[in-house]
C-alpha cells in the first residue's frame, strides 16, 4: 500500500468539511484506494483561531514555506481563497510536480488558462469540481459523462445565495433587504455580499464552466453581468402573472468561433424546469448533440456539499497516479518508482 501526501490549503467551511469527510470516511477510503491518505500540512492564516476539528491530529501551519519546500508532497488541496497570491502558490506547486485540487473560483476565473497549460505540460492534474455549483458534479458531468457531444449552450442558477434571495422574494413576499437579511443570518451571503447579489460569484463560474463545456477560454470581461439588487417585489408579482419566474441566469453560447456569455435577472416561463429550483439550490441545464437536454440540480455551497467535490477529486487524483504507475512503459515506472521512493 503506498503513502499519499497530502497538504490542505485553507480550513474554513470547506477545509473543515474535508477533513471531516475523510476521517469519517478514512478506513474506507483507504482500502478502495489502497493507499494511506495523510494529510502532512493544514496551512492557516490564523494559527491561534478556534477550529471544528480536532487539531492535535494535525500540522497545523502559518507558514506557507512549510508546504512550499515540503518535497514528499503528492497532492495539495486548496480551499483558502484569494487570487493572485494563491495563484503563485499553486503554480510553484505545480512546477515542482504537486498534483493540484482546488475550489477556488476567484483565482480560476482569472488563473485557468496557465494553469490548465502548465498542468498538461508537467503531466499532473489540476482539479477543480468544487469551483462550479458546490456539490453538484458538473465538471465531471461534462468532462467525462457529456464528453461524445458537442456542447453550444448551457445555462443556469448558479449562485445559491441569489436564489435563495429572489425565491424569498417571490414565494414569501419579502422586500430584496428583508430577504437578503434573512440570507445573511442563515450564513447564505458573506457580510459583504457584493459577489453574490451583484452576479459576479455566478460570472466567475460561468467563465469556467465555458471553458469546460466549449474548450475555449473567456475572460470575465466577455461575460457580461448584471446582479439582482435592482429586481423588487413588483417586477417578481408582475412576471407571476404573466406566468413567468424571474432568476439569476448565467449562460453561454457558442456560434461558430464566438462565445457570448451572460449572467442577469431573466424571465423564465413557469414551464421551464429551472423556475421550480428555489431557495439556495443550484442547477444547470446542459443542451448535448447527442443526448438532448440535460439538468443537474443540488446543493451549490456548505461544507459537505463542496467537500464531497474535493474528495471526490482527490479521489480521481490518487487514482490517476496509480494508473499512471501501472501503466507506463518500463523505464518510466522505474523511474515513477524511484521517485517515489524519494518522496517518501
Ligand atoms: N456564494 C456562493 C453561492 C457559494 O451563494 O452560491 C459558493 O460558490
Amino acid at each position: 500500500m503506498k503513502k499519499i501526501n497530502i497538504a490542505l490549503l485553507g480550513l474554513g467551511t470547506v477545509g473543515t468539511g474535508v477533513v471531516n469527510i475523510l476521517e469519517e470516511n478514512k478506513a474506507q477510503l483507504e482500502k478502495t484506494m489502497d493507499a494511506l491518505i495523510s494529510i502532512k500540512h493544514i496551512y492557516v492564516k490564523n494559527i491561534k483561531k478556534d477550529r471544528a476539528i480536532n487539531t492535535e491530529l494535525y500540522h497545523l501551519t502559518d507558514d506557507i514555506n512549510d508546504i512550499l519546500n515540503d518535497e514528499t508532497l503528492d497532492i495539495v488541496v486548496e480551499v483558502m481563497g484569494g487570487i493572485d497570491q494563491t495563484y503563485g502558490y499553486l503554480k510553484h506547486l505545480m512546477t515542482n510536480g504537486v498534483h493540484v485540487i482546488t475550489a477556488n473560483k476567484d483565482m480560476l476565473a482569472v488563473h485557468l488558462e496557465e494553469l490548465e497549460t502548465l498542468a498538461g505540460n508537467k503531466e499532473i492534474s489540476l482539479k477543480y469540481e468544487a469551483s462550479v455549483a458546490g456539490g453538484i458534479p458538473i465538471v465531471n458531468a461534462i468532462n467525462n459523462g457529456l464528453n461524445a457531444n458537442g456542447i453550444k449552450h448551457f445555462m443556469g442558477i448558479f449562485n445559491g445565495t441569489s436564489n435563495f434571495i429572489l425565491s424569498k422574494m417571490s414565494i414569501d413576499g419579502l422586500s430584496f433587504d428583508e430577504a437578503l437579511a434573512i440570507a445573511t443570518e442563515l450564513g447564505y451571503a458573506e457580510a459583504d455580499p457584493t459577489a453574490d447579489v451583484d452576479g459576479i460569484d455566478a460570472q466567475r463560474k460561468v467563465v469556467i464552466t465555458s471553458f469546460l463545456a466549449f474548450n475555449k477560454y473567456i475572460t470575465l470581461e466577455d461575460c457580461v453581468v448584471q446582479g439582482i439588487r435592482e429586481v423588487s417585489s413588483l417586477d417578481m408579482r408582475l412576471a407571476a402573472k404573466l406566468g413567468y419566474s424571474i432568476k439569476l441566469i448565467g449562460q453561454a453560447y457558442l456560434d461558430h468561433d464566438r462565445i457570448e456569455a451572460s449572467v442577469k435577472p431573466t424571465c423564465l416561463p413557469l414551464s421551464h424546469q429551472l423556475s421550480h429550483v428555489n431557495y439556495e439550490y443550484n442547477a444547470i441545464y446542459i443542451d448535448g448533440s447527442a443526448v438532448g437536454d440535460t439538468m443537474y440540480y443540488g446543493k451549490g455551497a456548505g461544507s459537505l456539499a463542496t467537500g464531497s467535490a474535493v474528495v471526490s477529486d482527490l479521489l480521481h487524483v490518487i487514482r490517476y497516479i496509480d494508473t499512471k504507475l501501472h501503466t507506463l512503459p518500463p523505464h518510466f515506472e522505474i523511474e515513477s518508482k524511484e521517485l517515489l521512493r524519494k518522496k517518501h
